[in-house]
């Protein structure tokens, strides 16, 4: 009876009542949580938590998609590994690839869970920029790799229409040696590296996945060498693009992207490209899915708020009801990398609160709901 006690006095000690960004998480069995450029699927009462696994000593991907589930969304249960990458030689998941920015839905019509992910082969760098899909039966997974390849081959993006058909054929690489020009500027937007890629598909690494009230999904990943970001519709199993996609901010050079509906109006939260450090955040509203997108300021505010506060957005989690303490209903989700000790890279989780009608992000070193 005393050891029962005393054991559950230790567990409610142990309990995690705030969130506090950038220390380390502790899980279920006291190891900092290892699922990085992460996001979260709410299944029943609980919510699950997809991401990478990091290793000590390297970013390359030894161990796959680690899973960990809660019902608080603070004290979180390891729930190993989701899905592992592979032994077999030559396999696309193989051991020591580049598996990235995991996101997991869940279609009520197949009762599968759906994982997509940003996936380099091993030994090619970031060349391949492709995307990567999962699937099983259980929250938790297993999940069964189904295949990757870069995204919507032979297709063009919906605005593209005659006019525009009409200029891209004029388009010629040769002409556009030199990047960051007005004229480069000008030909990225009309679309030159979609069309260099329209044969083999186009170019697919950060990424979310969205799902929408009517039950669509939509899978946003940077694009065109991390120029231009691509929003693509999901076939109505959440395992393919239906062929309809759009492109924003052509040339803007976002990576990272994450995104949430509020109020009928489409916000998503991105970062600039500079490799694992931090930069400063962007935002863009838009009235639908398929745009027109707009961009605005910076939604960070506080200390470190022109990086970001470190960090590098991964995830907005959307709540059911407004927490009890903040007037925000939303979660911001970035991570802080350290990519010489990768594992050991840390989290940041704050509310979104609204201010003239917008989004902003405020550091807070703790707080609770
Ligand atoms: C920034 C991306 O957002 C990360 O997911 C990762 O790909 C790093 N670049 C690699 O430098």
């Amino acid at each position: 009876m005393l050891a029962l006690l005393l054991a559950m006095t230790t567990m409610a000690q142990n309990e995690r009542r705030t969130i506090r960004s950038g220390e380390l998480w502790p899980d279920n069995t006291g190891t900092h949580i290892n699922a990085h450029g992460g996001g979260i699927m709410k299944y029943g009462d609980t919510y699950y938590w997809f991401g990478e696994h990091k290793s000590d000593h390297t970013s390359d991907a030894l161990v796959g998609v680690t899973c960990y589930a809660s019902t608080d969304l603070r004290n979180w249960r390891n729930c190993g590994v989701a899905l592992s990458v592979s032994d077999e030689r030559g396999s696309d998941i193989e051991r020591g690839c580049i598996l990235e920015r995991p996101k997991v839905i869940y279609n009520p019509i197949t009762k599968k869970f759906c994982m997509w992910f940003h996936l380099e082969l091993k030994g090619r760098g970031y060349d391949a920029a492709r995307y990567g899909v999962a699937v099983a039966n259980r929250p938790e997974g297993p999940y069964k790799f189904l295949y990757s390849q870069r995204a919507n081959a032979g297709t063009w993006p919906i605005e593209f229409g005659e006019k525009e058909l009409a200029t891209i054929d004029t388009l010629n690489a040769a002409h556009f040696k030199e990047s960051w020009t007005p004229a480069w500027h000008k030909a990225v937007d009309e679309g030159l590296f979609v069309k260099r890629d329209f044969g083999t598909g186009q170019m697919s690494r950060d990424m979310t996945l969205y799902v929408d009230d009517d039950g669509k999904a939509y899978h946003i990943f940077s694009s065109e060498e991390n120029l231009t970001l691509h929003i693509a519709e999901l076939t109505g199993d959440y395992l393919h693009h239906s062929g309809r996609y759009t492109r924003v901010a052509p040339a803007g050079h976002n990576e990272a992207p994450a995104i949430f509906k509020h109020e009928g109006t489409y916000w998503m939260i991105t970062s600039g490209c500079t490799g694992w450090a931090p930069n400063e955040a962007r935002m863009f509203s838009a009235p639908s899915i398929w745009g027109p997108w707009k961009q605005h300021p910076n939604p960070c505010r506080g200390p470190k708020a022109e990086l970001t506060f470190g960090g590098q957005s991964t995830y907005i989690l959307p709540l059911n009801t407004k927490l009890s303490t903040i007037n925000s209903q939303y979660i911001f989700m970035a991570d802080i990398w350290r990519p010489r000790h990768p594992s050991d890279a840390r989290y940041i989780w704050l509310p979104i609160e609204f201010e003239d009608g917008k989004p902003i992000v405020r550091w807070r070193d703790e707080w609770a709901f």
